[in-house]
């Protein structure tokens, strides 16, 4: 008998990495992996990926993990899995994936959804799933298919989301969850089941739908090839788990109503919990099923927000790159000094971050990344800032809706890389209008699953439990060091509404 401390395991199957987390029985997290990967865009407003891709860096990053001297040795009690949402992975009659994954940053589905909103009505939609039929969603790429790869249809006999391909490499099971499954749009969240009235207005067979189960469920247990592939105890049960926005909510502790976290991955999020099924009258904002039984969440979310700020350092800061490799830093601290020393408001220059479209508040797959208002005296920092700002005042717009559903917001977590910049944090506190803390453990989804995990198998008796252990920093209040912030936000606005039917002709007719 091992006489080390128990673990259980969190796994965020994400949208450029898979990150794999081992979390001791006081859930303080004694190591981690990450594997990069990238994903697809054969054409502009497309995203895609082959599922392989996140079984293979699943075996990797557990690889390294279970090789990891703080765990080599140590019991595996249970494993937690987390995924980016909305995703369509098809697999045939012997689990094969039947092509490569729409993703939830995916915008091809556009006619699809204006048609289906035509001929079932957006009120119906609203009845049935308490939210709006947006192109990211999982339940249009499948009436895309129908149109443009019938045979991919014709083929499968599952549905699953990304994490969930990874649950049937690990155990041979179909499940899913209930914070995932709302992502779908086939999703009955007020009842936590399928939606058998949109299956039926879709015409969308509901036998290719996966189990599904609240996400502490111990659902299924490790395969003997899954096993194998990953160096995991043959028979360790796996929790259901939960969607990555949900699973981070648990990872940062937002569990009670009045806890609101705005987290800045590749998408930015404000997410809100609710004690009660609280859909917004116009699915203004997203409505699903939270990871923790009998709450749900609010949630809005600027698709390209971290993810603006890579494209950036990747396309032009080249020599940011070079300069943190010779000096061993991170090129993102290089850029936010950059820009920090940029004069606020950046002198006009406007940045709007729909590098993939966007879905709050403006659900709009045609609009498009801008800069606006560039001047000859115009540097590389001001631009910086101009995106850091830009992704900021839609994150602000997002709250505005948050505080109009006239749900609580009394304590403000900020989470993901863009808080761990004390300029990006202020800016963000002063740009919310409320103070802001961050949380201690930095590991959000995976920690988050590994937690849902352990209270799976009795590790902490509740969501609750588990989440007491997690503590807040970096207290931030509202002042006046980012500029004329309402005429910004102004400025901002202005500039979509201005351009949104350029959006329409111009990028429209090019994808
Ligand atoms: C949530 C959403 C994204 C993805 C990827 O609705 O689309 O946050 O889950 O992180």
């Amino acid at each position: 008998m091992s006489n080390r401390s128990p673990l259980c395991i969190g796994i965020d199957v994400g949208t450029s990495s898979l990150k794999a987390v081992a979390v001791d029985a006081h859930a303080v997290v004694v190591a981690s992996a990450v594997v990069e990967y990238p994903f697809d865009t054969p054409q502009p407003g497309w995203a895609q990926t082959d599922p392989e891709v996140w079984w293979i860096a699943t075996c990797a990053a557990l690889k390294q993990l279970l090789g990891d001297a703080r765990v080599e040795g140590a019991p595996i009690v249970s494993i937690g899995l987390s995924g980016q949402m909305h995703g369509l992975v098809l697999v045939d009659g012997n689990s094969a994936a039947t092509g490569p994954a729409l993703m939830w940053n995916d915008q091809r589905t556009d006619a699809v959804c204006a048609r289906a909103e035509r001929e079932i009505t957006a009120e119906r939609i609203w009845q049935f799933t308490g939210n709006r039929l947006l192109p990211g969603f999982t339940a249009p790429k499948l009436l895309w298919l129908r149109d443009h790869a019938p045979e991919r249809l014709r083929n499968a006999r599952r549905l699953m989301l990304p994490k969930d391909y990874v649950r049937l490499r690990l155990t041979g099971a179909v499940h899913t969850d209930v914070s995932d499954a709302s992502g779908t749009l086939l999703f009955d969240c007020a009842n936590r089941c399928w939606s058998q009235p949109m299956c039926e207005a879709l015409a969308i067979n509901a036998d290719l739908l996966p189990e599904v189960f609240e996400s502490i469920t111990m659902s299924s247990r490790v395969h003997e090839r899954g096993a194998a592939a990953t160096g995991l105890p043959l028979g360790t049960p796996v929790a259901a788990g939960a969607g990555d926005q949900a699973a981070q909510a648990v990872g940062t502790g937002i569990v009670h109503e009045g806890c609101v976290a705005c987290t800045i991955g590749t998408s930015g999020v404000i997410f809100a919990t609710t004690n009660v099924w609280r859909p917004t009258p116009n699915g203004s904002l997203h409505a699903f099923c939270h990871a923790v039984p009998n709450r749900w969440h609010l949630m809005g979310v600027t698709l390209c927000a971290g993810g603006s700020l890579r494209w950036w350092r990747d396309t032009m800061c080249g020599d940011l790159i070079a300069r943190a490799r010779t000096e061993g830093g991170d090129p993102y601290d290089l850029m936010l000094a950059e820009a920090a020393a940029a004069p606020a408001g950046c002198e006009g220059v406007t940045f709007l971050p729909y590098l993939s479209g966007e879905r709050t508040p403006h659900a709009d797959p045609f609009a498009r990344g801008v800069f606006l208002g560039i001047s000859a005296r115009t540097t590389r920092g001001t631009l910086t800032r101009a995106i850091i700002e830009g992704v900021t005042c839609s994150l602000a717009q997002v709250m505005t809706l948050v505080g109009e559903s006239g749900v609580p917001i009394k304590n403000m977590r900020l989470s993901g890389g863009g808080s761990t910049s004390p300029f990006w944090r202020q800016l963000l506190t002063n740009a919310l209008g409320v103070p802001t803390v961050t949380v201690t453990q930095p590991h959000g989804a995976a920690y988050g699953a590994a937690l849902l995990a352990g209270v799976g198998t009795r590790t902490w008796p509740s969501v609750d439990a588990a989440t007491s252990t997690i503590t807040e920093s970096n207290h931030c209040y509202p002042n006046d060091a980012s500029g004329d912030l309402a005429a910004i936000a102004a400025r901002y606005a202005d500039a979509y509404e201005s351009l949104a039917p350029w959006f329409r002709r111009a990028i429209s007719r090019s994808i």
